[in-house]
C-alpha cells in the first residue's frame, strides 16, 4: 500500500516569519490525516520550518540541492548541509529548475544518487511542454526524463524515490490536466518503472501529479488509482487552502 502525500511547494516565497506562523496554523487542524504531508520551502525557511514541525505529522524538504557535497560552488547548498537541519525530501529537476537554471537529466540523477546516500527522499520532477503533448509526444519525454533520472538505482533505492508528474503547461495557468488524462500519464510511468525493475519495486515508488492542483479539484485527481499525491505549488501558499487540500 503506497501511502498518498500532499506536498506543498512554495517556490520563492514566505519569508521565515510567516513560514512559521503558517505551520503552527495548520499543525492542529491536519492532526488526523491518513496522508504523508510536506512543506518544500527556500532554503533559509528550512531550520526553522523543522524546528516548529517537531512532533508533528509535517515534513520538510529542499527545493533543490548540489550534486557534490562540498566545494567551489558558490551559492550552492550541498546535501551535508539538508541532512545536518533533518530534511526529510529534496525536490530534484523541478521544470522552473530545467528551464531557468540549466538543469539537466545527467544532473538530475547525479543529485537523486546523493540525496538517496544521505537517506534524504528526492521528489523527481518530470515533465512535457505544451509543443510536446500537441506532438503527442507526452510518453516519450517522461518515459526518457524518468529512465534518466533513476539510472543506476537499486532496487531498494528505486522504492524510496517519489516521481512528480507535472506538465509544464499545468503548472500555475490554472488549466490542470484532467484526472483521467494525469492518471494515465502516471500509469505509464510506473509501467516504465516496471520494466526497468519489476512490479514488486514500481508497486513501492509514489508517482504525484502537479500543475494547477487546488482544493476545488484534489478529491478528483486523488482519487484516480495510480495517483499517489499532489504536489501544489500556489494553492499550498495560503494555511486554509493547504488544510483544504490535505483534508480532501
Ligand atoms: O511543484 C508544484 C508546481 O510546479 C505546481 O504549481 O502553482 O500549478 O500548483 P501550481
Amino acid at each position: 500500500m503506497r501511502i498518498p502525500i500532499i506536498a506543498g511547494n512554495w517556490k520563492m516565497n514566505k519569508t521565515i516569519k510567516e513560514a512559521v506562523a503558517f505551520i503552527e496554523e495548520i499543525k492542529p487542524q491536519i492532526e488526523g490525516t491518513d496522508v504523508e504531508v510536506i512543506l518544500c520551502a527556500p532554503f533559509i525557511l528550512l531550520k526553522d520550518m523543522k524546528e516548529v514541525s517537531k512532533g508533528s505529522n509535517i515534513k520538510i524538504g529542499a527545493q533543490n540541492m548540489h550534486f557534490e557535497e562540498s566545494g567551489a560552488y558558490t551559492g550552492e547548498v550541498s546535501v551535508l548541509n539538508l541532512k545536518e537541519i533533518g530534511m526529510d525530501y529534496v525536490i530534484i529537476g523541478h521544470s522552473e529548475r530545467r528551464q531557468y537554471f540549466g538543469e539537466t537529466d545527467e544532473n538530475v540523477n547525479k543529485k537523486v544518487k546523493k540525496a538517496l546516500e544521505y537517506d534524504i527522499n528526492p521528489i523527481v520532477c518530470v515533465g512535457e511542454t505544451l509543443e510536446e503533448r500537441q506532438a503527442e509526444k507526452t510518453r516519450d519525454k517522461v518515459k526518457l526524463q524518468v529512465e534518466k533520472a533513476i539510472e543506476g538505482l537499486t532496487h531498494e533505492q528505486a522504492s524510496r524515490i517519489v516521481v512528480a508528474y507535472e506538465p509544464i503547461w499545468a503548472i500555475g495557468t490554472g488549466m490542470a490536466a484532467t484526472s483521467s488524462d494525469a492518471n494515465e500519464v502516471i500509469e505509464y510511468i510506473r509501467q516504465t518503472l516496471e520494466s526497468i525493475y519489476s512490479s514488486e519495486t514500481a508497486e513501492k515508488i509514489r508517482v504525484q501529479y502537479g500543475g494547477s492542483v487546488k482544493p476545488q479539484n484534489v478529491e478528483e485527481i486523488m482519487n484516480e488509482p495510480d495517483i499517489d499525491g499532489a504536489l501544489v505549488g500556489g494553492a499550498s501558499l495560503d494555511p486554509q487552502s493547504f488544510v483544504k487540500l490535505v483534508n480532501f
